[in-house]
Order: C-alpha cells, then structure tokens, then sequence
C-alpha cells in the first residue's frame, strides 16, 4: 500500500475524526456528527456477510420460484407459443403468459410501450415471453428451455446507424438546445472543423443482481421486497398488476448490492410479475435471473454517436458549436427522454459556447431497452464536449488545458448555458489551479513529451487533466421532493424513516448524522430503517446523485418539528427564553440547568407532547420548459477535477493507468470519508466504462458479452498506481442545501474521462502530436492499437 493510500484508510478508519477544515467554520462543530468521517451504517455487516439482501430474509414455507422465458429473436412476431413441454416439466407449478395477464404494461409513465411479458411483437433478443414457476429456482430454470416458439422474424435494426438509414424513429421526441446563431457563428468563424465520437455503453454489473420476492398478505394484500431505487414506482407498477389499489401492496428495501442507476425502472417488471405470480398461486413467489440473463433482459447505459461541427480561432477560442447527440434507445422510450436530455443538459460541461446548438435523437432499435446509468447521459454528453476541446487543442498546437482554460465559462454573458441558466457558482478554476499544484501537472507533461520524444521506445506515456461540472436535480422538476418520518421512543431512541434507498452510497448514514445533529446526540442513538411505501409515501426514484439533498432536508425538517416542540415544552416547563435551550452531546441545556436527551423526551411524553413527525422537502427555485430549451433545470452544480497518467504499450496496445490526482468539491461534506469512497467508486466504474467494458452484439441482436468471461469491469489491479483523492475542503453549497452539502454520487464517474484523454495523448505521440488520434470509447487495447496503427499511417503520409 503506497502513502497516499494509507493515509487515506486512516482517515477512513478514524471514526471520530472531524477532518480538519482549512477556513472551518463554527457550523462544522455546531453540526456533529454530520461533517464527520462515520462509517457506512452497515459496514459491520457488509464486511462479515451479515447485511441480508432481498435473497438472504428467510422464505416462509410453501415459498415459489419463478424465472423468465426469453425471446431467441430480436425482432418479429411470436407466431405460436407451445408451453405443454414446460409444464410436464417436474416441480412445475404454473406457467403464465401474456394471455394470463390482465393488465399488461411495464412501462414507467404507462405509455404502453413495453409489455411485462410479450405474446405478439419482439422487440429485442432476450424479451420476456413467459414465466415458469416451480418449487424451487432450478426446475423453474430448467423447464424455461422446453418451450417451443415459432417466430416470423424480421431484419433486426441493431445500432444507429442502421437505425438512421431506417428512417430515423424515435422512442420518444428529441429534444433542440439553442442559444446564439451557431451556423452564423460558424460561417464566420476563422476556422472549422467537424467529426464523429462513437461513445460506447455500459452495463450496470451490481454484485446483487435483479430480484424480487412477494408474500402474500390477508385479504389481497401484498407485501413486495424488491431491489429497487423506486419503491413507489415499482408500488405502483405491483398494483396496476393486481388490479388492486396502491394502499394494498406494500413495497420495502433495506439495501441493495449495487444499482447504480440499474434499478431505477428495471426492478418494476420482477417485481410485478413475482406480485402476479404470488396472488395467482396464493404463496409467496421470488424471481431472480441469473447473470447471463440479467445482463441480456435489461436494460444498459446508452451508447451514442456524437457529431460535431467547431467554429473557432488559433488562439483556441470557441466561436459556435452544433452538436447531434445519437442514442441506441432499444425497443421502448423507458428513461431514454431523460437521459438524451441529459446528455444535451452537459454537451457545454465546464466551457461558454458563444453559440451553440445541441440536438438529440434518441433512436429505436431492436436491442434491450435503454436505462438510467450513474451520470443518466451526462457522461456521453460531456465526453463530447471534451473531444471539441481536444480538436480545437491539436488543430491549433495548444496544450488541451490552454485551450479549456481559454473556454471556461465566466463573467457576465459568458455565464449562460445552452438552456439558458446562469451558471452562478463556478468555482471551477479555483479547483483547477489548486489540482494544478498539487499533482505538479505541468512539470510532469513537459518531462513526458520529453521522455516520449528522446526515449522513442514502445512504451508511451500520456497525461490529460479534465474538468467536470454537473447539474443537481431531476429535469422532471416535480420529481425533486422527499418526505421522512421520525420518532423518538421514551428512552431517547430515536427511529428514522425516508423515502430514499440504501444501494451502497451511505445515503441512510448521512441521513442519520442530519437527524443526530439535529438533536445533538451521537449518532449510535438514530437507527435506520428499511425504506417502506407504507412509512413515506409517493417517493421519487433514489437518484440524480440527490438522495441526500432531499432525504436529508425532508428528516431534518421532520426532526426539527419534534425539537421545536422539545423546546417549547422546556421553555413552558422551566421558565426559560427558547434561545436558552440547546441540544448537544446527548444533553439539553435548558437555561442553567443540564438533563439527558432521554429524560426530557420522557418528561415531555408524560405531558403529552407528540414524539413523532413526519418531514417534507421540495427543491426551491427549479423550472424547466422542454419545448423551448428554456429554464433553470438544476438547483446547483457540483465540481472537479482529475488528472490522470497512463502508459501505453504500442506494440500491444495494452496500458496501466500509473498515477491519478483528483480534486473534487462536495460542499460542507456531511460525511468526508463516504464522499471519497464515491469519488474512488465512481471514478473507478467511469473508467471502466471508457477503457475496457465493451458491448459487442452480433448481426441476430444477440448480446455476446454477457457475462464477467466476455465483459470486463475494472479489477483491483486496474487501479491507478497511485491514487490521490482529495475534497476542496474550503467548498460551501452556495444555494442553502442541507447544512451545505453538495450531491456527490454521480459527479465524479466523469473524472474518469482524464484517462480517455491522458490515453490519447499517449497515442498522439506516435505521430509527434500532429494528428488528433479521435480516440472512440472505449478505448480497449485492440482499440488502442488500431489507432495507434492508424496514425502512423497517416503520418507517414502526411510526410
Ligand atoms: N454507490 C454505490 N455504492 N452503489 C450504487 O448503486 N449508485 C450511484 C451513486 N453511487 C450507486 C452509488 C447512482 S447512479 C446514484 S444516482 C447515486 O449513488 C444515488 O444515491 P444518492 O442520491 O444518495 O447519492
Ligand atoms: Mo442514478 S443513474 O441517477 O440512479
């Protein structure tokens, strides 16, 4: 373990530590034991193997299995479904198809466009046709391969560019940022260029894959553990499968292993058809896919096609830009309206284009329908952004910082973004400089060029610093609300409830340390519990990186309405003014007398004061208009910054990533070391996403990386060498945000995009930094090497 890292764990381990704070002000301490570096509520559990998961709670006798029957062809129609096989099958129970469903419709907003299970139309290969359920998860499995189903089968549209020569149709309407006139700004800009980035997509590779488990209640009743982020959602979706209304299913996740944007609307269909399966047979009913299955059955991150048109000068200003963003959506709209907006929302990232006009076209295809993915487009819309810094950088000579330096957005007009909100917080080049220092990056790119260029050996480094700016709020401004219920028992307890879901992120810890702070007792004292529709109600998806932000404003809100009546209580009780009454260290000051937290709740019970309240929050100040790309789409942005070096092998291909610097703001951080767990986590699955996770389909639309053999995420070993993460401890919310705190659990994934550019920056090397080597994500080492083969050749005959 090198210094950094160890240095690091220790700050992780210190569970007492308030991290120093340069600046720090007094709300740092007034606060605690938020803005302290606490564990993960459930570390202690995770680390033993004790955190049960949907798959670990015990299975009341009687318990069924069911498991999906999938289409063999992506596009076409069922002709005749033979199922006789399947049942004769041993330890079958039942088998349900379409024609057993009533209501039939997995889609989110109910649009009709994505049955549970299919019976007419396939719309990708791998769509659900039937379920099989059996007494236990292996026959179910095994009788699903006796089916017989006769298709007519069409030529698949498989990508976007075959979607295009289609025709073009869309899931869903693109959408048009506009601001200044672009094509003029082009016309007479002194010079242009345009080109294509082919950016790849990901699949989302939680540990705990797709799973639901329902029991069947009294009286019709439901009660549905599922690994979900949108517990109501999915509710819903459960409801409109029963026919039943809402108030009779219950929904309830204590964690998942993982989710990563997976489970926002993909969780919905296991868990209504498990709830269908469930009431028709009267036993509880659990559906779990496995790897392979899970992988081909839902749904990934988008890959798109960015094109391009620069309008700009020699000194590298940016006069105009047109952006056409593609998207492979697959067969049904699902989130891919959001997510194509997304992408548009970050095609500026950290830079003002003067004009600018920004196109989406989220695309039909007959593959797996498309999902939300950490950054939900964000990623692919600033990863576009960042290849028209790095043409204008080697069209005119410039160091790539130079030229994002000389763009970056900032005073008076040059504050507006293409959707017209003011950017009103950038505290970006403050980041910048700082990372500057810190990771010493100008001496190291002069000593690498140098190195390259004098050595001219096979081995070739490369260094790139990138920039990240991201927007906080869901673009569907009614989605920013959260509600929370809080009680405290008469022993001074206190349990906490919202509508946000534990994946990993340390949301219900950091939710708990608001609640601690609140009453000013130590956090040991707050326990967290499963999110459950029956507690907080009509929740929004856990997502968009602002768990946090609206959980822990919607607990904070409802502990304060106790505390208010604490101290009302206290000041008619003792006679003192209520500034006088203050909660901290587990006691209450209550003028010059002290008693325990615990015997003034009890005192406070016996005069019948109310111990419980519930909370709700909803974000200020947002508003968006589609049709006319007009608005304030974001609360707030979040910041930073990476720099990353990498070697490359070009007789192979092959490369390491040696050393990466990050600085990152999260604002007054309510839990330091769970911030840089995400930074590290989040940087760490960006850079697989842009190195080595590759989703290859062939021409049938069969997906042939399915599985950890074909489809590579990072491994501990792909780790930077040397890792150095650090918060920009000085960073405040400027917007009054829950004690200032900033979203932190999508941002950082884009940092990884250093290590696209500091592997292109390698490559270019080849060619003396002439030729921009236009490097296409992911930039596997085939990938690599084929660029690297190509420069050459151009260069050659350049000469
Ligand atoms: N971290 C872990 N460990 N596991 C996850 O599934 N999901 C990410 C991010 N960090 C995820 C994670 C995504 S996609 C989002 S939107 C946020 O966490 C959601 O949680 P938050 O809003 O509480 O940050
Ligand atoms: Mo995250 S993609 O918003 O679940």
């Amino acid at each position: 373990m090198n210094e950094v890292l160890a240095r690091g764990a220790d700050r992780k381990h210190d569970d007492d530590a308030l991290p120093e704070k340069d600046g720090a002000d007094a709300q740092s301490h007034e606060n605690a034991p938020a803005h302290q570096s606490k564990r993960h509520d459930s570390a202690h559990l995770h680390v033993a193997g004790r955190a049960p998961y949907t798959d670990d709670l015990p299975e009341p006798p009687g318990t069924l299995h069911a498991y999906l029957g999938l289409s063999t062809i992506a596009n076409g129609r069922i002709e005749s479904i033979d199922l006789e096989a399947v049942r004769a099958q041993p330890d079958v129970e039942a088998v349900i198809t379409a024609d057993d469903l009533g209501h039939n419709d997995a889609s989110a907003w109910q649009i009709g466009d994505e049955p549970f299970l299919t019976s007419g139309k396939v719309g990708f290969l791998g769509q659900p046709v039937f379920m099989v359920v059996a007494t236990s998860r292996n026959a179910a499995r095994r009788a699903c391969r006796h089916a017989k189903i006769a298709y007519a089968e069409d030529t698949p549209i498989l990508d976007v560019d075959q979607a295009r020569e289609a025709g073009g149709r869309t899931v869903i309407d693109g959408m048009t940022l506009e601001r200044g006139d672009a094509d003029a700004a082009l016309a007479n800009a002194p010079r242009t260029l345009s080109g294509t980035m082919l950016i790849g997509g990901q699949d989302h590779f939680y540990l705990e894959g797709q799973i639901a488990f329902a029991v069947p209640g009294e009286d019709g009743t439901m009660i549905v553990y599922s690994s979900t982020q949108h517990p109501s959602e999915t509710q819903m979706l459960v409801a409109h499968a029963l026919h039943r209304p809402a108030a009779m299913v219950t929904l309830e996740v204590r964690r998942m292993g993982g989710a990563f944007g997976g489970k926002e609307s993909q969780a919905n269909l296991f868990a209504a058809l498990a709830a269908f399966a469930a009431d028709r047979l009267g036993a509880p009913v659990k559906i779990r896919p496995d790897r392979d299955d899970d992988m081909v059955a839902t749904g990934k991150r988008h890959d798109f096609r960015a094109d391009y048109e620069i309008g700009f000068d020699d000194e590298g200003g940016i006069h105009g830009v047109k952006f056409t963003y593609a998207a492979r959506c697959g067969f049904s709209a699902d989130l891919s309206g959001p997510v194509t907006d997304r992408a548009l929302f970050h095609c500026d990232n950290t830079y003002y284009w003067p004009a600018v006009k920004a196109v989406s076209q989220p695309l039909f295809t007959n593959t797996v329908s498309n999902t939300a993915f950490r950054g939900f487009g964000g990623p692919q819309g600033m990863v576009g952004a960042e290849r028209v810094i790095e043409e204008v950088a080697f069209a005119t000579g410039l160091d790539p910082l130079e030229v994002r330096r000389r763009n970056f957005y900032g005073e008076g007009e040059r504050n507006l973004t293409p959707y017209h909100q003011t950017v009103e917080d950038f505290v970006l080049p403050r980041i910048v400089d700082e990372l500057l220092e810190s990771s010493d990056y100008e001496a190291r790119r002069q000593a690498i060029r140098q190195t390259n260029r004098d050595a001219n050996g096979f081995k070739r480094r490369g260094i790139a610093l990138t920039p990240v700016k991201f927007g906080i709020s869901f673009t569907a401004s009614h989605l920013n609300q959260a509600g929370a219920l809080v009680h405290i028992y008469t022993d001074g307890s206190i349990h906490l409830n919202h509508g946000g879901t534990e994946m990993g992120q340390g949301l219900n810890t950091k939710v708990a340390q608001v609640v601690a702070a609140v009453f000013g007792v130590p956090l040991e004292q707050v326990r967290i519990t499963a999110t459950s529709t029956g507690k907080v109600p009509n929740t929004s998806a856990t997502a968009a990186s602002s768990g946090a932000d609206l959980n822990g404003m919607a607990a904070k809100l409802a502990a304060e309405t106790i505390r208010q009546r604490l101290v009302d209580f206290a000041v008619a009780e003792h006679g003192v003014p209520a500034e006088q009454v203050v909660f901290r260290d587990g006691q209450v000051q209550i003028g010059n007398r002290e008693v325990g937290f615990a015997e003034l709740v009890e005192e406070a019970y016996t005069a019948r004061i109310s111990l419980s309240s519930t909370g709700y929050y909803r974000t200020p100040k947002i508003h968006w208009d589609r049709a006319s790309g007009r608005g304030h789409p974001f609360y707030y942005f979040a910041y930073g910054a990476a720099v990353s070096e990498v070697e490359i092998d070009t007789l192979t291909g092959e490369y390491t990533v040696e050393r990466v610097d990050i600085l990152h703001e999260t604002g007054n951080s309510l839990n330091p070391a769970i911030d840089i767990g995400q930074i590290e986590g989040g940087f760490a699955q960006g850079m697989g996403w842009l190195t080595t996770e590759e989703l290859v389909w062939d021409e049938k639309g069969r997906l042939l990386t399915h599985a950890p053999s074909t489809y590579k995420i990072p491994l501990a070993s792909d780790m930077p060498r040397q890792f150095n993460v650090a918060l920009a401890e000085w960073s405040r919310a400027h917007e009054p945000t829950v004690f200032r705190s900033k979203a932190v659990g999508e941002p950082p994934f884009m940092l990884a995009i250093s290590v696209l550019h500091a592997l292109s920056d390698a490559v270019a090397s080849v060619a003396d930094y002439t030729i921009c080597p236009r490097l296409d994500a992911p930039a596997t080492p085939e990938h690599i090497l084929m660029t690297i083969e190509r420069l050459r050749a151009d260069s050659k005959t350049a000469n």
